[in-house]
């Protein structure tokens, strides 16, 4: 099947007017994942489902499997299908359509793998549900523990657990997996660029970039309580109202990082109760911080959290201030990267990167690479995200020629 086919099958999943809402765990994810297992069946992958839930489907040297040898020195390559409230359709399914048409590509050139070949599909990599983003890939390399990641809720308090189990999987078999880690040798995620750096190169832009490293980022929950009052009876003196001092955060936040180059946002907030025509009991909201090196990234969120705590006590309201997840600074291999440069052509653009990925969480423990497919909108997490189909299709070549290069020769 030729990529544009597969792509069409794949979008109704989790379609709303609004955008993509796959969120771990639940009816759509389950077509999505669905979906992937049947088509990989189809081309006769051998699919399996790591204790974590991650899904990976196997093209194995021919020989290995009439041999019952274990698989080594394996190249995989995928990314993830769930999707940020509202997303586009492209961050994560790009990645694993692309690589099951880039295996159709070669197997129609009849290249067959000398090397053990994955397509992977990673559980909540955006964090979306369970707010810890790349779940799936952090607990395979067992940088998130089991008991914790057992414990996360979504926002209507069901535990991470509970949805694993709902979906049919064992939450109590999951953690780390040093097996299937220590048979990679390569792990390669092409990913829809986020960012407009490759449409803007002189004088008609490149369709394909490799990434460089990834910014350290991390997520913070900020809990203000203060105490639930009458709109129209309370005195402001007598209020102790956290939408004040969230709201004045919010453009600290804004300015702490705009001063360091960094970058800050707040783009998930739940006033409590919630009601029109009330004071807020408690403003909860997460910040999303991001920086080009760990220590700009830590004052960046230190300002922020002494801003918050002024404009708190200013209202008499509480602020309690905590990281729910730590990415630090990603560098991707160099040598993976030049093999592939080789590969690609010279030319081929080299980005860094604010965005965080299962490459990034992998890349500490195997040599990893990404591939990035341009994006002319440059817009990411959002319906707006977009690659032209000839891009989609250079990508498929391109991810096609890394496969044959590291596996197939
Ligand atoms: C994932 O896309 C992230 O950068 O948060
Ligand atoms: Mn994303
Ligand atoms: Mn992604």
């Amino acid at each position: 099947m030729i990529f544009a086919d597969l792509w069409e099958d794949l979008k109704p999943y989790g379609r709303t007017d609004s955008g993509f809402r796959r969120y771990t765990w639940t009816r759509s994810d389950e077509q999505c994942r669905k979906w992937f297992i049947d088509q990989a069946e189809l081309r006769g992958l051998a699919v399996e489902t790591d204790r974590n839930g991650n899904l990976w489907a196997w093209w194995d040297v021919a020989q290995d499997v009439t041999q019952g040898a274990p698989r080594r020195n394996a190249v995989v390559t995928g990314s993830h299908l769930d999707s940020v409230p509202d997303g586009g359709a492209f961050d994560g399914p790009l990645g694993v359509v692309s690589a099951l048409a880039a295996i159709d590509l070669l197997r129609d050139r009849g290249v067959t793998p000398q090397r053990p070949v994955a397509v992977t599909v990673f559980v909540e990599e955006e964090g979306a549900r369970f707010g810890l983003a790349c779940l799936g890939s952090r607990l395979l390399a067992g940088v998130v523990g089991p008991d914790r990641a057992r414990e996360l809720t979504d926002d209507a308090g069901v535990s991470y657990a509970d949805a694993m189990a709902g979906a049919g999987l064992d939450p109590a078999g999951i953690g780390p997996d040093e097996d299937l880690l220590g048979s990679i040798d390569a792990f390669v995620e092409l990913h829809i660029e986020q960012g407009r750096a490759l449409a803007v190169i002189e004088p008609e832009g490149c369709a394909i970039g490799l990434a460089e490293g990834i910014w350290p980022h991390g997520r913070w929950r900020l809990d203000f309580t203060g105490m639930a009052d009458h709109a129209g009876t309370a005195r402001f003196a007598d209020r102790k109202d956290p939408m004040l001092p969230f709201a004045a955060t919010v453009l600290a936040a804004r300015k702490a990082a705009e001063q360091r180059g960094a970058l800050a946002t707040f783009g998930k907030v739940i006033a409590e109760p919630g009601g029109v025509n009330g004071v807020s009991a408690a403003v909860h909201a997460w910040l999303d911080a991001r920086a080009a090196d760990e220590e700009t990234l830590s004052e960046t969120v230190s300002t922020v959290r002494s801003d918050g705590m002024r404009f708190s006590a200013e209202h008499g309201v509480t602020l309690s201030m905590r990281q729910e997840s730590a990415t630090p600074v990603v560098s991707f291999d160099p040598r993976l990267r030049e093999r592939i440069s080789a590969v690609l052509g010279a030319e081929v653009p080299v980005l860094p990167t604010g965005a965080g990925h299962d490459a990034g969480v992998l890349a500490a423990r195997v040599p990893t690479a990404m591939l990035f497919v341009r994006n002319p909108t440059g817009v990411s997490h959002s319906p707006a995200e977009h690659a032209d189909l000839a891009d989609c299709e250079a990508g498929v070549r391109a991810l096609a020629a890394v496969i044959e290069e590291l596996a197939c020769r």
